[in-house]
């Protein structure tokens, strides 16, 4: 199966309108000629409009950090699908381990986001990981059942065109402690063969999985050699440009 690799930034809370232009443009140029990958970027909602206006005419997508499942509504705090797409974004992330964990977003309130995200027609980026406490208690597969199951609940195999799944490791993010190429390989073929359970195997094959946590510049190479994993969700090496140039020319 051949499956697109995805290159996504994911911004967090940082950039202001002057520091967003510039990181997005510098991306912009970097990704011109590149086809055989998709680069995404997911910058704060105050900087999506402008940093729409510096990719236009790029080939670098555009996703927002978080989306709501209604449309319009009071929803104080909230971005709605459509606020996303009327902007230029095409994706969401969404149950992110900062918004799990800082925030309590459970099972359900993820579960209506990733259903919201699809009905409007963004590609639902969809994260789940395990805690440094679970691996160790050798839960982590029990809990990325757990999430899995719980966040694509209701979800119709049509959409999951619409779904890329993110391996994020709670331990390894902003650590700078990766997990290595083996475990994060295993963790991947878990939930791929999970998914063809929940959905069909097809369904399964095609769907991204995506690693995050500490990817950098000299890791990159080899946890895109794997099997299955199919890109990587960026922090920290995403808001220099230069690094996350090299990690979008991965070889
Ligand atoms: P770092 O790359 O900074 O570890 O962050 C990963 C992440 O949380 C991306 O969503």
């Amino acid at each position: 199966m051949n499956r697109r690799p995805l290159l996504a930034g994911n911004w967090k809370m940082h950039t202001t309108v002057i520091d967003a232009c510039q990181l997005a443009a510098e991306i912009g140029k970097c990704s011109v000629g590149v086809t055989d990958r998709d680069v995404l970027l997911a910058p704060p909602y105050t900087v999506l409009s402008e940093v729409a206006h510096v990719l236009h005419g790029s080939n670098v997508l555009l996703a927002s950090q978080n989306v709501c499942w209604e449309e319009q509504g009071a929803f104080t705090g909230e971005i709605s699908p459509t606020m996303v797409t009327s902007v230029g974004g095409r994706a969401a992330i969404i149950g992110h381990s900062e918004r799990r964990q800082i925030f309590h977003e459970d099972a359900e309130i993820i579960n209506r986001r990733v259903q919201g995200a699809v009905k409007f027609g963004l590609i639902a980026i969809f994260c789940v990981g395990e805690t440094l406490e679970e691996r160790e208690g050798d839960r982590t597969f029990e809990v990325l059942e757990e999430q899995v199951k719980a966040g694509l609940a209701g979800v119709a195999p049509e959409s999951m065109k619409k779904v890329v799944v993110a391996y994020e490791p709670v331990w390894a993010i902003g650590t700078g402690k990766t997990a290595t190429k083996e475990q994060a390989q295993e963790v991947h073929a878990f939930i791929r063969k999970l998914l063809a359970e929940m959905f069909e195997k097809d369904i399964a094959d095609s769907v991204r999985i995506l690693y995050g946590g500490s990817v950098k510049p000299d890791n990159v190479d080899e946890l895109m050699a794997q099997p299955d994993i199919d890109g990587a969700l960026v922090g920290g090496a995403a808001l220099d440009a230069e690094s996350f140039c090299r990690i979008i020319n991965f070889s």
